[in-house]
């Protein structure tokens, strides 16, 4: 390979590398919200993650969930194969598409306030 080769090369690597990052954060398909609270509810998720995704202290601790930062593919790989103490669920208990909702219903949720929102807290 000469030079000239080996910058093409990279710089395909490159675009190659950018265009599968790229495509990963899109990924998330498309989620029902409603239909994702209902399965967070029914599953029992809310038992250690509370009814809004505000986390909790029952198993775990078991972390906030409301507006996750998390990209899709690390959301259900956790729900599939979690990490520690938290439950597995397999596809016969919850679909890709079950996760998909749940994943829109978490993302929708406010998350933590700032203890600034509060005016009680800076008096
Ligand atoms: C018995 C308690 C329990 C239940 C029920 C439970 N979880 Fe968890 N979850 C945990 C704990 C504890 C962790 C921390 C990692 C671990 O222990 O695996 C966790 C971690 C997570 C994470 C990773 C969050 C992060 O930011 O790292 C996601 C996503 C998640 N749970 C989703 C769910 C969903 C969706 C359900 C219902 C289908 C569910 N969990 C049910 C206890 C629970």
């Amino acid at each position: 390979m000469n030079m000239v080769e080996v910058v093409a090369a990279a710089g395909l690597f490159a675009a190659v590398l950018l265009g599968a990052a790229s495509a990963g954060a899109q990924d998330a398909p498309a989620g029902d919200v409603a239909h994702g609270k209902v399965v967070f509810l029914k599953e029992a998720c809310f038992t250690c993650h509370g009814r809004v995704g505000e986390g909790g202290g029952y198993e775990g601790p078991a972390p906030v969930l409301a507006h996750t930062a998390l990209p899709f593919d690390g959301f259900r790989a956790q729900i599939r194969n979690p990490v520690n103490d938290m439950p597995a669920y397999s596809d016969a208990v919850l679909s890709d598409q079950d996760i998909a909702d749940i994943y829109a219903f978490v993302k929708s949720l406010p998350g933590p306030r700032s203890p600034k929102d509060f005016p009680i807290l800076n008096n």
